[in-house]
């Protein structure tokens, strides 16, 4: 049976800066699903720099290694120490990147971080905005259209390189052109355009937003579970690991969604993980990977891995542009 990535292995964390958040998607996870209201007892923190600091020093090469500032649960850019955190890391790791609903913090803020992504050119900043003015509102509840505009020209203006994803609904599948030409005027480098697939159960909430007309209901996560018949795990795939707002390391950002719904807590109970108390290299190296998670997939279990990483594939960006054609 083959074994757990090694940490010498690992080529990207994704880090949860920070799991507050401006914003009110009503698919995130950290609201009551299809509502802009937040989880009840939802756990909010930021990564601090010295937490960062003692991560970057226990990488065995860190040049070889790229940062995501994501996460699940919150806006990186919530974290008051983001410009610190993003320079601290840029010099010293092989690339940073971050996305971000761009409705917050102020000008300097914006200038300063385009400053420093001008001068490393493995950094970037990825702007979540699905749609336009009358449209990015309906998902991104809470944001301020001229607010985001404002902040992209700031970033841009400083040199900064930015990219623009959108995220394609049913209110703004009719957009994309538009969206994309504006990108390329403002100087966007890059128009991502994903098709929503998280669209769990039919009938939740009232603020869920309708799946785009390009993605086929079969594609639509919901029904994956009862068609797992092997997991292809993505982590493994890309040689990624994940790491909490809490500082706990995680395979997975579904992990994390899965434990945020309350339905991974026994499953993790024994999974020493908590970078504050254990070294990287050793929660690695822990066996809940090898002898509870893999040994797991033989059956397409936990249910986690079977609803993202089944033989479809939903991780796998090359499928979703076919989904598209
Ligand atoms: C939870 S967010 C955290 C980062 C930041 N707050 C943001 O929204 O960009 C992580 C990623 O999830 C994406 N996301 C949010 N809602 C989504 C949805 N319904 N379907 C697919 N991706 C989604 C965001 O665009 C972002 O790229
Ligand atoms: S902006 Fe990101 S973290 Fe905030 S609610 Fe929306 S998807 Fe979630
Ligand atoms: S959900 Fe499971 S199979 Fe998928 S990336 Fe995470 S750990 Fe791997």
């Amino acid at each position: 049976m083959p074994s757990w990535q090694k940490l010498k292995d690992v080529k990207k964390f994704e880090i949860e800066l920070s799991s507050h958040c401006n914003a009110r998607c009503p698919l995130c996870i950290r609201q009551v699903t299809g509502t802009d209201k937040e989880r009840a007892g939802f756990h909010k923190g930021h990564i601090t720099l010295e937490q960062i600091k003692k991560l970057v020093n226990q990488l065995p090469d860190p040049k070889q290694v790229v940062f995501y500032f994501g996460g699940v649960g919150g806006d990186p850019m919530m974290n008051p120490e983001v410009v610190d955190i993003f320079r601290y890391c840029v010099e010293r790791v092989r690339g940073v990147y971050m996305d971000t609903n761009a409705s917050l913090r102020s000008k300097d803020v914006w200038h300063e971080l385009g400053v420093i992504t001008k001068l490393n050119e493995n950094s970037s900043v990825t702007f979540s905005i699905d749609g336009l003015q009358d449209t990015n509102h309906i998902y991104r509840i809470q944001t301020d259209w001229n607010k985001i505009m404002h902040n992209a020209k700031t970033y841009i203006s400083a040199g900064g390189i930015a990219e623009w994803k959108y995220i394609i609904f049913k209110h703004n599948e009719h957009q994309i052109n538009e969206a994309e030409k504006l990108a390329n005027e403002m100087g966007f480098t890059r128009f991502i355009k994903e098709p929503s697939v998280r669209h769990y159960f039919d009938n939740v909430g009232e603020l869920s937003p309708e799946p785009p007309s390009i993605t086929k209901k079969e594609n639509i996560r919901h029904h994956a579970l009862r068609d797992a018949k092997k997991i292809n795990c993505k982590v493994l795939e890309k040689n990624m690991m994940y790491i909490t707002h809490d500082f706990k390391l995680l395979p997975c950002c579904y992990v994390h969604s899965w434990e945020l719904v309350n339905q991974a807590e026994s499953y993790l109970d024994n999974f020493k993980n908590n970078l504050n108390e254990v070294s990287l290299a050793d929660v690695m190296n822990d066996n809940f990977f090898k002898d509870k998670l893999m040994n797991d997939w033989d059956d397409c279990g936990p249910t986690v891995c079977a609803v993202n990483c089944n033989q479809k594939q939903y991780w796998n960006k090359e499928s979703k542009v076919e989904e598209l054609q």
